[in-house]
């Protein structure tokens, strides 16, 4: 009988730690314009269509001008936490800070096809 009593406080204890976890997030609001200069990095291999980085396997490089910025953040929190294998993505987003990540997710996130570094253009 003693467990089912437990049981009532780790749904608790579950559902703080995710709304610290929801918190936390939400303070980091990331800006376009300082994305702008942060994107040096980046721009060798998004930004050239059809690209692939050949090392050690073959990748086609994926657009990401135009995606939605939380999906950017997140993708590049995944390869900084290492949920993401991609040796190359993984070191890079290793020294972004999450307020970086959030500037990078809304600069590219307001790229269109006339974007001046958007390959459709
Ligand atoms: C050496 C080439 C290279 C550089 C430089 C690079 N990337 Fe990548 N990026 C890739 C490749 C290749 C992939 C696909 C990896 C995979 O399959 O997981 C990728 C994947 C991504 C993804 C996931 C896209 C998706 O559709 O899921 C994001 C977001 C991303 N990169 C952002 C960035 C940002 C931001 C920078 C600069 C801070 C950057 N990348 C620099 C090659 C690069």
């Amino acid at each position: 009988m003693k467990k089912l009593f437990i049981l009532p406080q780790l749904a608790v204890c579950a559902t703080l730690a995710f709304a610290g976890f929801s918190a936390q997030a939400a303070d980091v609001k990331g800006s376009a314009d300082a994305g702008n200069g942060k994107v040096w990095l980046c721009i060798g291999c998004h930004s050239i269509p059809d690209y692939r980085a050949d090392y050690p396997f073959t990748y086609q490089v994926p657009m990401i001008g135009g995606q939605n910025a939380p999906y950017i953040a997140a993708a590049l929190a995944a390869y900084k936490k290492g949920e993401r294998k991609h040796p190359t993505m993984r070191s890079i987003a290793a020294s972004l800070s999450d307020q970086d990540m959030a500037d990078i997710a809304e600069y590219y996130a307001a790229q269109n096809a006339s974007s001046p570094n958007n390959p459709l253009k």
